[in-house]
């Protein structure tokens, strides 16, 4: 076991280990019994006065050392560090070693962490035993079943990544229109990469402020007029004024296509996002709302496009002529392992929404004292967000950086925005000098994302609300 000696080493033996324990030290064992504790100060000690590396690891170590039945919680860990101890041995009542906490990996808070508790394992299982673990397999046909039956029985096709769903997306407008895609000015960059590389041209728009959604009233005419489609990108878990969106849609008959990489669960006015446009994409990455690890899923209510998405994901191969290309295509498929796992995840999406949402009210009801000093982002009327990320508006910009190098210093994952496309590298040349980006620009600048795992308890989250209070 990982931190652990035996009590017949060497002080040497012990240096070499410590070595691979970040100096963090060892818990001396003999037989199952946990006896010591030993670090290197420890064995300096013992040679100033007098000891010698080849001395057995017994004369060094400390026999006074903490031992817990179980495991200490987030606040206790706290007062342990403070205390300089760093592991603690989980001992039986015959006082047998059951494990090592290492003290710091309570103490980290990352901003995302992936929750595995339903039928996973037991589907995993099945698909191992059953030798099916390929694309092909009983798991991607229940995944898709599931994922039509909430929304209200689109078509839905499982897809490598929520990336590769957009880029298929967009591979199936451009066979029906050619033109712009016009796509919002902060997104994860997965959306332009996906537009581009399937030969169309993005042009980047300024967004709103309340939701950071594409902001169309911005856009003239002459570019409505030459719009492909529109990617509305449901950022945080936020809506995006698909109302209006709808009605531009009728007058200059463009596709839309919702990514929803962020914002599975999300309901407007009832409806789920993702029910609106021509086409919505999913990202099953592990920090998502459910993962497959990696993954994706591309749902339509147009059998046409559905059936021609199906067509390129498979290598552009005829489902009823085997190796009989009848378009270019690539293999964008999930395997039967992944959606094994997806399946298990979706079973429980109204316990992983509803957790969600009770993360971000511990954090509102906490947070929302703190304005006009910082905004928390907090669902319209008619909205029912699944809150994928909490984030604040910070009132005082310059106090975001010493935000975060003190979180980093309380193992807290605090992180700033996207960039706003306009201006990195890769984009810069889809973006229109017509346009004001300020929006983008000020919402990059006081943003911070805080963590919100599903994992999280409430001490990890009332410790992030302590340091932004500490610091605000
Ligand atoms: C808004 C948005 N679109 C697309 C993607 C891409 O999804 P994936 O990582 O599954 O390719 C992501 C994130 O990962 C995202 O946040």
């Amino acid at each position: 076991m990982k931190f652990t000696l035996d009590v017949n080493s060497t002080c040497f033996e012990a240096l070499s280990a410590i070595n691979d324990t970040d100096g963090k030290g060892l818990i001396v064992l003999d037989s199952k019994k946990p006896i010591g504790f030993i670090n290197d100060g420890d064995i300096r000690r013992l040679i100033l006065n007098g000891g010698k590396l080849k001395d057995n690891v017994s004369k060094a170590m400390r026999k006074e050392f903490l031992k817990m039945k179980i495991v200490p919680s987030y606040s206790e860990s706290v007062s342990l560090v403070d205390k300089g101890i760093k592991l603690v041995p989980i001992i039986s009542d015959t006082n047998e070693l059951i494990e090592i906490i290492d003290v710091i990996s309570i103490l980290k808070i990352p901003i995302h962490d992936p929750r595995l508790v339903g039928n996973e394992l037991k589907y995993l299982i099945n698909c191992i035993e059953t030798n099916w673990i390929s694309s092909q397999g009983s798991y991607v046909d229940q995944f898709e079943k599931l994922f039509s039956n909430l929304h209200n029985s689109a078509f839905s096709t499982t897809t490598s990544s929520g990336t590769s769903s957009l880029e298929l997306a967009f591979k199936v407008i451009k066979i029906k229109k050619e033109g712009y895609v016009l796509v919002p000015d902060l997104t994860f960059g997965a959306t332009l990469n996906a537009v581009i590389n399937a030969g169309l041209i993005p042009i980047i728009c300024p967004i709103r402020e309340d939701d950071f959604s594409i902001d169309l009233s911005k856009v003239s005419n002459e570019i409505l007029e030459k719009t492909a489609a529109v990617c509305v990108v449901h950022l945080y878990g936020s809506g995006s004024n698909i109302a209006d969106i709808l009605k531009l849609k009728e007058k200059y008959n463009f596709y839309i296509v919702e990514d929803c990489a962020e914002a599975l669960g999300s309901k407007d006015n009832g409806i789920r996002l993702g029910s609106f446009g021509d086409i919505a994409t999913y990202s099953f990455f592990g920090n998502k709302l459910i993962t497959t690890g990696e993954g994706g899923m591309l749902i339509t209510r147009d059998k046409k496009f559905f059936d021609y998405v199906n067509l390129i994901k498979n290598h552009g191969m005829s489902p009823q002529k085997k190796y009989w290309h009848e378009v270019v295509g690539t293999n964008a498929r999930m395997t039967n392992i992944q959606a094994a796992i997806g399946l298990g995840q979706l079973e429980n999406l109204e316990s992983v929404v509803n957790r969600k949402r009770d993360i971000h009210q511990i954090y509102y009801k906490r947070l929302s004292k703190l304005e006009p000093l910082l905004k928390m982002w907090h669902e319209f009327d008619n909205f029912y967000s699944s809150y994928w990320l909490n984030i604040i508006s910070i009132q005082n910009k310059s106090k975001i950086k010493i935000i975060i190098s003190e979180a980093k210093k309380r193992h807290i994952d605090l992180r700033r925005c996207f960039y706003p496309m306009h201006n990195l590298p890769a984009f810069k040349q889809f973006s229109d000098l017509n346009f004001d980006y300020s929006n983008s620009l000020k919402i990059y600048e006081h943003l911070i994302c805080l963590p919100s795992g599903l994992n999280l308890i409430s001490d990890q989250i009332n410790a992030v609300c302590d340091l932004i209070e500490d610091f605000i």
